[in-house]
């Protein structure tokens, strides 16, 4: 048992109980299938929309088990599908709540499948579902919070709050970008197209030949006891008409890569008539094509209700398994020509985002250019880090001075730390204070000045930094940093503010000054008391970094100590001052 009372965790092993119990999340749940024939396509795979059918029904008992009362799937994260499965081997899933909000819940879902014959184990796709726990009567539901069982669980709990901040905003960001003047003059649509056609590709094929409409009749064995459509059965419905929309093209088998983050808009009952509507949007030249599906239903004589649209990538393969190039689309005028334009867009969203958002830290360069389309990835991916730092459980402490402690931790090749002290200062004005890069050098004589270039939207700005240069009579460092604010999402949560460079077209490097870039770092505050908070401070060093903590590290110097000081008398001598910020800081989501 860890010293916190948490199982200790060893690895990716299952962490242990004291007992010698494996621990297991109490919203845990999981399924297992063999695939049968009857689950497959013609060609011995998995149909994608049995395996969609499968992980919403494990997701929703998970749910479930958490809420004790029925739920509905409001929404689905990007899924990126990277095997196919084949008849005869074993799928196995497993769900569990991550976080309860107000009424809805997180529930985390991973794929792996098994060869039983060849002993063999591999994953399949992760995914994040969002649930809405619905009462039979009026009243919405509040839910009972999570307690987090494990350090990965504690952190996984914690950037769940941040994957709802990006996804409430993906409806919005999407009709923004889209409309956005940038973008409507950037794309053209023709022969000409620059992301779409070149001269030795074949000719047109007219988007309506792969037009698909197609109807279901909701029967009780296609919903809950309570009468609601399974979310996991209207995806399947729509990958079904998606998949002859993408073959229809090629006259070929067309293999579903991703499906993009969707929102079910409405409920679906028993009874309802679900009309299917797919054609192919655009195709590309690293021979993909966006499919768009779009479901409505009706009963009677009711007009129709649209409950969901989704966006599917899918790819044709050669008999090698490798890619083919796929003829270019014709569009219909107006909405297929609108259609055609942003699924050029989408591409570039859904590129960003899973280049952005599914990579380790260390693995997005430091040089991401920051652009309005990818600002909520990169924000997401700068508060995630932090989260994930400020989560580690093998952090040492180095040395402690003045009650100010230094703690070191070293992975991956890389070498962070935390400095850490408590102060007798509100964790809101605390907050409100550090987050404010504009006054840093007021306190930290390692920034020499800091000035805020952009304003992104309400919690996230972009600052330029300069520091003193390491060496003697050195050049000036610069820094382009974003900082993403983030007041706690719930009690027990902390304050954050989560610092890493960008780069910005408007601010390149130049001869006056030396580029730093800064990896990860920022603030957490924690509410200690109604008048005391703890701070604590994160870098993730690189050699530029390095020089400013060594000496501290290797026990030669206490300036961390001094700095810190310096940072808890700032904190005392403003606590009382009308805010300063030079924007407001907004309430959670
Ligand atoms: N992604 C994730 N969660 C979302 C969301 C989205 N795109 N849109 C809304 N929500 C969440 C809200 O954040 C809120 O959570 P909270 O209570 O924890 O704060 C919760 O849904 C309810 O939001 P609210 O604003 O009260 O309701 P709404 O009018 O936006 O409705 C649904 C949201 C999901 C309940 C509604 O769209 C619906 O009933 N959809 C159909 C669900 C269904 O039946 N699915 C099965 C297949 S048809
Ligand atoms: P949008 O038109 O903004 O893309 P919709 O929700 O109307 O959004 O449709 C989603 C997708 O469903 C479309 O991009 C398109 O690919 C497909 N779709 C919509 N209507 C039809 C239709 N009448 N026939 C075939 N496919 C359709």
């Amino acid at each position: 048992m860890a010293s916190d009372g948490r199982p200790v965790e060893q690895d990716d092993s299952d962490p242990v109980m004291e007992d010698g119990r494996v621990y297991r999340n109490p919203t845990e749940v999981q399924m297992n299938q063999i695939v049968l024939p009857c689950h497959a396509n013609h060609r011995q795979e998995l149909s994608v929309g049995q395996l969609l059918k499968w992980m919403d029904s494990t997701a929703c008992l998970s749910a479930e088990r958490h809420a004790g009362c029925p739920c509905v799937t409001a929404s689905v994260d990007d899924i990126h599908f990277e095997h196919t499965i084949s008849v005869g081997q074993v799928l196995n899933i497993k769900a569990k709540v991550n976080r309860a909000f107000n009424s809805s819940m997180e529930v985390g879902i991973e794929v792996s499948c098994e060869d039983l014959y060849k002993n063999q184990y591999w994953k399949v796709c992760q995914a994040f579902a969002t649930f809405v726990a619905r009462s039979t009567g009026q009243e919405k539901i509040h839910l009972k919070q999570l307690a987090p069982g494990t350090h990965r669980e504690q952190v996984e709990y914690s950037v769940a709050a941040e994957r709802r901040r990006m996804r409430l905003r993906h409806v919005d960001l999407m009709k923004d970008l889209l409309s956005s003047a940038a973008f409507q003059t950037g794309v053209s649509v023709g022969v000409s197209d620059a992301e779409g056609q070149d001269e030795d590709r074949e000719e047109e094929v007219p988007a309506e030949r792969t037009r698909v409409e197609s109807v279901e009749l909701v029967l009780p064995t296609h919903a809950n006891h309570q009468v609601n459509t399974f979310g996991g059965q209207i995806m399947a419905w729509m990958e079904n008409v998606a998949t002859i929309a993408a073959s229809r093209l090629c006259h070929a088998h067309a293999t579903l890569r991703t499906i993009d983050m969707f929102h079910f808009r409405g409920p679906s009952q028993v009874g309802d008539r679900i009309i299917l509507k797919a054609i192919i949007n655009n195709t590309f030249k690293n021979s993909s094509m966006e499919v768009g599906v779009c479901a409505e239903a009706y009963q009677g004589e009711e007009p129709l209700r649209h409950i969901n649209s989704a966006f599917m990538m899918f790819e044709v393969l050669d008999e090698e398994g490798r890619p083919r190039p796929l003829p270019p689309i014709r569009p219909e005028p107006l909405h297929g020509r609108r259609r055609y334009k942003e699924a050029i867009a989408r591409k570039k969203i859904r590129l960003d985002r899973k280049y952005i958002i599914s990579c380790e830290q260390t693995e997005v360069p430091l040089s991401v250019p920051w652009d309005p389309s990818n600002q909520v990835y990169l924000s997401y991916n700068n508060v995630f880090a932090l989260k994930m730092l400020a989560g580690r459980n093998s952090w040492i402490l180095s040395s402690k001075k003045n009650n100010v402690g230094l703690y070191t931790l070293e992975e991956n090749q890389t070498l962070c730390f935390r400095i850490e002290s408590q102060v007798n200062v509100p964790a809101a004005r605390a907050f409100l204070l550090l987050s404010d890069l504009s006054r840093r050098n007021e306190w930290d004589k390692n920034y020499k000045r800091s000035e805020m270039i952009l304003q992104v939207d309400e919690d996230d700005l972009i600052y330029h930094v300069l520091t003193p240069s390491v060496t003697q009579g050195g050049k000036v460092q610069d820094f382009i940093l974003l900082a993403s604010r983030r007041p706690p999402c719930d009690t027990g949560d902390p304050y954050v503010v989560a610092l890493r460079s960008v780069t910005l077209p408007t601010h390149p490097p130049t001869d006056d000054y030396n580029r730093g870039e800064v990896l990860c770092a920022g603030f957490t505050i924690y509410e200690v008391s109604e008048s005391v908070s703890k701070i604590s401070y994160y870098n993730q060093t690189n050699p530029g970094v390095l020089p400013y903590i060594a000496t501290d590290i290797a026990g030669l110097s206490s300036s961390f100590c001094s700095t810190f000081l310096l940072c808890g008398q700032y904190l005392m001598e403003n606590r009382t001052e009308p805010s300063v910020l030079s924007s407001s800081v907004t309430t959670p989501l």
